[in-house]
């Protein structure tokens, strides 16, 4: 074996992902191109974070938007958020449509809700503005501060208590959880490097596992964003261990209709490094997860050592690669129940 080989071969124990993989990866242009948004009706944990956020524009600019993607005359999508604070969702839906020109909200209605916490429901429509065609986006963005009691919030749901004014819970078609502790604000709680992994912990697998059980049925759709893994990672570092946990017990002890795990190495949000530092070092305190993954997605982004850290990829690579994976339309009877998209397939 010569020793280019052997590094290979190490390269792949070590640190590919595909050693932690039981299924093959599919390329994502083969389910690009059937895709459906009419009658879905899509949950999403993790809608304020950078990738969660861009996959509800995304959704909204492919519906109703300037997008051409989508050819249908009539759609109607639904999409359902849970939220801790109220992030005025028009404000980042106006980025895409400047002048109110590709589309316009219709209705607007706010429901306040007697919960243990005072809760909120906002539930807004928005149309295409081409006449030729009727497509509808409708959001339900549920606010209730403590997180910790939202499977609660969908248990009762799922057992047809519909306080919320929610579309009936069977009619929901897809599942997708972009939560996680990126931007987290652990580095400034008094906890120690115990209690922060715990932390870390309790966001990244348990309260992610809870919400999605809470919600999983056989018939749903689940896109599950995670990490870039390996065999070494995924067995030493705490992060990518809760991942790893979690991908494993989401596609053993729930049932779902189809799994897509998305496990993207680090993404570029930031079009400069001085962008970076602003962002993430000179605001105070140093972010320093996510300078270090912000810096090293700009600047090894399409170089070779890029494959050392899962593949560097566009934040936008990564919610058009969770969008298309929800609406695509699987006709295959024997395709993978269990789908893995890397950056690689992006
Ligand atoms: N950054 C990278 O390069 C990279 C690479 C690969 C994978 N990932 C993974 O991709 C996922 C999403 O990344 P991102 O950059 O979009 O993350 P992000 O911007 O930090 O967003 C995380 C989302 O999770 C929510 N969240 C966090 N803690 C919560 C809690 N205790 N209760 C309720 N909601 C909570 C946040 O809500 P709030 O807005 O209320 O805080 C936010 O909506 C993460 O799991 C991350 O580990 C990241």
């Amino acid at each position: 074996m010569t020793v280019t080989k052997l590094i290979k071969k190490g390269y792949n124990i070590l640190l590919d992902s595909g050693f932690v993989e039981n299924s093959v990866c599919k390329r994502l242009n083969q389910i690009e191109g059937s895709i459906d948004y009419n009658q879905k009706c899509t949950l999403i944990l993790g809608s304020t974070g950078a990738i969660g956020l861009q996959v509800v524009n995304n959704i909204v600019a492919s519906v109703v938007g300037p997008s051409k993607h989508v050819d249908l005359n009539d759609c109607q999508t639904t999409l359902i958020l849970i939220k801790r604070k109220d992030t005025f969702l028009g404000e980042s839906l106006y980025a895409i449509n400047e002048y109110n020109v590709f589309f316009e909200e219709i209705t607007r209605q706010i429901i306040n809700i007697e919960l243990k916490h005072p809760a909120m429901v906002i539930h807004s429509s928005f149309i295409s503005k081409r006449k030729t065609c009727s497509k509808v986006v409708s959001v339900y963005e549920i606010i209730y501060p403590d997180s910790s009691n939202w499977s609660t919030i969908f248990k009762t749901w799922r057992n047809n208590i519909n306080n919320l004014c929610l579309p009936d819970y069977k009619k929901l078609t897809g599942l997708v959880s972009c939560l996680g502790t990126t931007k987290s604000k652990l580095k400034h709680d008094n906890l120690g490097y115990k209690g922060k992994i715990a932390s870390q912990r309790n966001v990244d697998y348990e309260l992610n596992f809870s919400l999605i059980k809470a919600v999983s049925n056989a018939s749903l759709k689940i896109i599950l964003l995670t990490s870039f893994n390996s065999y070494t990672l995924g067995s030493s570092v705490p992060y990518f261990k809760n991942k790893l946990d979690l991908e494993k017990d989401v596609s053993s002890k729930l049932e779902f209709a189809k799994i897509f795990i998305v496990r993207p190495g680090p993404y570029v949000f930031c079009s400069f490094n001085y962008e970076i530092f602003e962002k993430y070092a000179l605001n105070g305190s140093l972010d320093y997860r996510s300078f270090m993954s912000q810096i090293i997605a700009y600047n090894f982004y399409k170089t070779h050592v890029s494959k050392f850290f899962g593949y560097c990829v566009q934040s936008y690579d990564v919610s058009k690669a969770i969008e298309l994976a929800l609406f695509s339309i699987d006709d295959d009877k024997h395709s993978n129940h269990i789908v893995y998209i890397q950056s690689k397939n992006m």
